[in-house]
């Protein structure tokens, strides 16, 4: 069972995840110090390979944390790039030959997109994808998801924003492709050259989609606020990355013409767009998001570790 693209999940993996995740939340809290052993026993001699070519604080820490807290282990490559053997020229597929006969399951971050697939094609364990270059983020989309539902009870029915670098942000590909399950309205806010891809475009038939580049046209009528970093190490053109890069800032003046119990969310990690004064309005939920990656993340070793893959496409 791999997690490669929000294209392969369906509804009821969806489902399945905010189930256990929940369940995980409540424990932890319960169990700060009497970690169930029960919660302990899931990942009992198992051992998580996190191996990243690219920087990361949340994914790569959460899914560790997950691990740990489900009684596996975790052996670790922050900075595969410069410390791996693929920088004297190994393939990613003979990395991955090698790499899986030290574990049960492989968290892998690249810069590229397709490496991550490339790198499952060589496994012998499960690959989940923590980022695939530009491309997709899959299991950010589903902490992304797990806190909306938790914040404002249901997905179906709301109007959500995406606010950015709609071209290269990977979180708001994956997450869009999860949001087709739902009764949701789209707005797609972005500067013309950041615009949301075709190819996701036309993956959302069927959804209600808004497109501007006009934040204060659509603010007031969304129930979820999506910020992005403008993604700088995407751009071939630097000039661009200038023109583009404070296009939308969220300060306490623009939230007074939102709704009240409009949430505010960002996969972090932020640059300019959100103001740290907003960190105090009780509508920003973004470090909540960056707290519910762990219990994500362990509902989805868990899948992955005692499942064989059934249970994710439809
Ligand atoms: N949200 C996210 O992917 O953050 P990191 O880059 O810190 O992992």
């Amino acid at each position: 069972m791999n997690i490669i693209s929000s294209k392969d999940i369906s509804k009821e993996f969806i489902e399945n995840i905010f189930k256990r995740a929940s369940e995980f939340e409540e424990r932890t809290k319960v169990e700060t110090r009497l970690i169930a052993s029960e919660q302990n026993d899931i990942a009992k001699g198992k051992i998580l390979a996190t191996i990243f070519y690219e920087p990361s604080t949340r994914t790569r820490m959460s899914f560790e944390s997950a691990m740990i807290r489900l009684g596996g282990n975790v052996i670790s490559a922050s900075d595969m790039k410069n410390i791996s053997s693929s920088k004297k020229g190994e393939s990613l597929k003979d990395s991955a030959k090698v790499i899986s006969n030290y574990c049960d399951v492989i968290a892998i971050r690249h810069n590229e997109k397709g490496a991550v697939e490339e790198f499952s094609k060589g496994s012998k364990v499960p690959v989940i994808s923590a980022g695939d270059g530009a491309n997709e983020h899959p299991t950010q989309a589903l902490l992304d998801f797990y806190t909306i539902e938790k914040e404002k009870g249901t997905i179906d029915g709301l109007k959500i924003v995406l606010v950015g670098d709609l071209k290269y942000g990977r979180t708001v590909h994956s997450l869009s492709k999860l949001l087709k399950h739902y009764n949701v309205e789209l707005y797609l806010v972005s500067p013309e050259l950041l615009k949301m891809p075709e190819e996701i475009m036309s993956e959302l038939a069927g959804l209600k989609i808004h497109t501007t580049e006009n934040l204060s046209e659509v603010i007031s009528e969304v129930d979820v606020l999506y910020m992005t970093r403008v993604q700088k190490e995407r751009f071939e053109n630097p000039f661009d990355y200038e023109k583009c890069k404070d296009a939308y800032i969220i300060d306490n003046e623009i939230l007074k013409s939102a709704k009240k119990e409009m949430i505010i969310m960002h996969p972090l990690p932020r640059v300019n767009e959100i103001k740290e004064e907003v960190d105090l309005d009780s509508r920003a939920k973004y470090f909540k998001q960056a707290e519910n990656a762990v219990y994500v993340r362990m509902a989805i070793l868990e899948e992955v570790i005692t499942n064989d893959g059934l249970r994710i496409t439809n």
